[in-house]
């Protein structure tokens, strides 16, 4: 297992570049190999989680391949047209790369099995199983609708209309995805906004799909079995990868960081929201693209004697960042006052439970964090945390980079066991961040 420990540095200063966005990465695969002829994709991400997209749909006969770093070249299949893999299909880590290709299979009239790690295997699968078994589908799990699971395809799909019951982006893609090999329309209502990447993406393949405003969310209705063909795709950097730096860079002082080519739909801000209302200084300069998805560059000063302060965090802002709690409530560490933020109950249905998991390493980290229903609670101070303590990663990623940035700013060294799950969406994160004056270093494990 990897193990890192991060302790307190000098100010971090220059550029980063972050990896392309998880989330834009798996769906510009899954498209191109739906779509006929060729799609070329440049900035993909080149984690792992997206790897195993990759591999899924090479086992389902689409040509996928690396045409140079962060290149790659996919040949589809067509809408309908994958064929039946002589494999499981193994998405290790990755939750998207599982809710989305489930929803895929689900209207293709094939047997596949999929499986993951651990941590995906205690994930919740059956907030899709539920919508394609009404589409016709016929999806068998283990008990509670876990992974491993086997999906036959429905091999006369019917549209429904689905409201979903969880403001999730992935369960909404799934339901886009089968619809794609439907007849009619199939209609998703969202309760809140959630990232709408696989609407963007969709669109620029030329699918015809609408958005309605819903009360607080919006109803999405596809048309299906539309005839796609390949599509140059630019995927710009991760915002979810870009919060680790930028924070370090509010929580170190005398730290300038300048992050280029960050993705900005408004879908992923929630997080720059609330370091704004703490009066954090982010500079954004949008930049102009030939893509749906709007992307600039950030610039992230430490706010010197100002501080940061304490906010509260609406329930209703969670869709719009909840994978940046981690690292908020790193930030809420450093900020005068109690920060709350509500409505976390999706975290403990992520690659870890993280409510339990920022809780305790905040602690750890001699922190004041408590976790009250589905509310956080952090206490900030003035005064540099303690830092010491050992932080599991648990084969959560952003886990293990949010308690490593804590470290920089602590008064003695964090120590993160298991942080190879960090390559699931940022490859190269520590020496990214030791070159803008970091100590992040390798330990060695005495149980290898
Ligand atoms: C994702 C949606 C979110 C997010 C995940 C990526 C996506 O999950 O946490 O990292 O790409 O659609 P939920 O849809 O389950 O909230």
């Amino acid at each position: 297992m990897a193990i890192l420990d991060s302790g307190s540095a000098g100010c971090l200063s220059g550029t980063i570049r972050v990896p392309g966005d998880k989330s834009i990465s798996h769906r510009a695969l899954i498209v191109s190999a739906l779509a006929v002829g060729e799609s070329r994709i440049d900035g993909l991400l080149e984690g792992e989680d997206v790897l195993a997209t990759a591999a899924a749909l090479r086992a389902l006969g689409a040509s996928v391949e690396r045409t140079g770093r962060g290149e790659w070249s996919v040949h589809g299949t067509g809408i309908g047209g994958l064929a039946e893999p002589d494999t499981v299909l193994d998405l290790g880590n990755s939750g998207t790369a599982a809710r989305l290709l489930l929803g895929v299979l689900g209207t293709h009239p094939l047997t596949a099995t999929m499986t993951g790690d651990a941590s995906l295997r205690t994930r919740p699968m059956g907030r899709v199983a539920e919508p394609l078994r009404a589409m016709g589908a016929v999806v068998s799990a283990r008990e509670g609708d876990l992974l491993p699971l086997t999906v036959t395809g429905a091999r006369d799909p019917v549209p429904i209309e689905y409201a979903l019951p969880v403001a999730s982006a992935q369960v909404k893609s799934a339901i886009l995805l089968a619809a794609l090999n439907t007849p009619g329309e199939t209609t998703v209502i969202e309760p809140r906004r959630t990232r709408d990447h696989s609407e963007l993406m969709l669109r620029r393949f030329g699918v015809d799909i609408s958005v309605a405003d819903k009360g607080g969310g919006r109803a999405i209705t596809l048309r299906g079995q539309p005839e796609i063909s390949g599509r140059p795709v630019s995927v710009p950097g991760d915002p979810s990868s870009a919060a680790f730096p930028g924070v370090a860079a509010l929580l170190v002082p005398g730290s300038r960081v300048h992050i280029p080519g960050v993705g900005l739909n408004p879908t992923r801000t929630g997080l720059f929201d609330c370091l704004a209302e703490m009066g954090a200084a982010v500079a954004v300069e949008s930049a102009e693209t030939a893509e749906a998805e709007p992307a600039g560059d950030l610039t992230v000063s430490h706010p010197g004697k100002a501080g940061l302060r304490a906010i509260d965090v609406p329930a209703d802002r969670a869709p719009r960042m909840i994978d940046e709690y981690p690292i908020l409530a790193v930030a809420a560490a450093f900020a005068h006052g109690t920060t709350r933020m509500h409505g976390l109950g999706e975290l403990r249905v992520k690659e870890s439970d993280r409510l339990a998991a920022i809780a305790d390493g905040l602690r750890a980290a001699g922190v004041g964090a408590a976790v009250e229903g589905d509310t956080l609670i952090v206490e900030g101070s003035e005064r540099r945390p303690a830092g010491g303590g050992t932080i599991e990663a648990a084969h959560d990623h952003r886990i293990a980079m949010a308690f490593l940035v804590l470290g920089l700013a602590c008064e003695r060294p964090i120590r993160v066991v298991g942080t190879e799950t960090i390559g699931t969406s940022f490859p190269g994160f520590a020496e990214a961040m030791n070159g803008l004056g970091a100590a992040i270093a390798p330990v060695e494990d005495a149980d290898a």
